[in-house]
């Protein structure tokens, strides 16, 4: 029962690794080059070096779950949301499809199902990530979307919200999220489900059901 990390090298990635580790839940971290290691293997994470632009499929064996926390970030353009956020995230349902993993979590954002809502500069990145939930919900793999808010650096709460209407604010910590992957990580139960995520008052267990 072991899941592999897409983008475990990244904000929300490492927190998650670190927590999911500790809790005992059996880990693969994908990252892209092996000077990004030493981190890792600190904490006794199994690594696999692999590209979403490249060769993936060593990645995924023996892995019955995965978790795509990959993103081309706001320093690139829109060729490589193209490529990271849409392609890569094709490519890896395609394999997950492939290989007959029991369950994809795909970390999206809040309101991807509306690009045009988002402001111009976001629309490339809330088209890529509509388009990327819009293949997994109809690929034949169990699924998990999470919708985070724009992600801040705060401390985790592990209190969170799925309702834009009852939270405080538009905002999630990467904490939060990184403690709702390892939830979900474990909740083997939960297939073909959405969920926003804010930083709020309920329990993770609470709130993702
Ligand atoms: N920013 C927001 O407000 C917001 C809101 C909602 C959802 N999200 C989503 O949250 C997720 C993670 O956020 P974050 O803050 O953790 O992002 P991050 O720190 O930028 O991490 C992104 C990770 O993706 C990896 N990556 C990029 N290109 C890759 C490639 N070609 N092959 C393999 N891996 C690649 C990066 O690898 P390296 O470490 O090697 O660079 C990095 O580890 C993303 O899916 C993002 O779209 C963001």
């Amino acid at each position: 029962m072991k899941t592999l990390v897409i983008g475990a090298n990244g904000q929300i990635g490492r927190q998650f690794c670190e927590i999911a580790s500790r809790a005992g839940v059996p880990i693969r971290a994908m990252i892209r080059h092996p000077d990004q290691q030493t981190w890792f293997r600190e904490r006794g994470i199994e690594t696999t070096i692999a590209d979403l632009e490249g060769d993936l499929r060593h990645a995924f064996h023996g892995c019955d779950q995965a978790i795509f926390t990959a993103g081309s970030g706001p320093h690139t353009g829109p060729d490589k949301t193209l490529m990271i956020d849409l392609h890569g995230a094709i490519r890896c349902i395609d394999l997950a499809v492939e290989l007959g993993l029991e369950r994809f979590v795909m970390v999206s954002a809040l309101r991807a199902s509306d690009p045009l809502a988002a402001p111009e500069k976001m629309r490339p990145y809330m088209a890529a990530k509509f388009a990327a939930d819009a293949y997994l919900r109809n690929a034949h793999v169990p699924h998990v979307i999470l919708k985070p808010a724009r992600l801040t650096d705060e401390p985790a709460t592990r209190q969170v919200s799925t309702s834009i209407r009852s939270a405080p604010a538009l905002d999630v910590s990467r904490g939060n999220v990184a403690h709702a992957l390892t939830y979900l990580a474990q909740a083997r139960t939960l297939k073909n489900r959405e969920f926003d995520l804010l930083d709020g008052e309920s329990t993770i267990a609470m709130a993702l059901v």
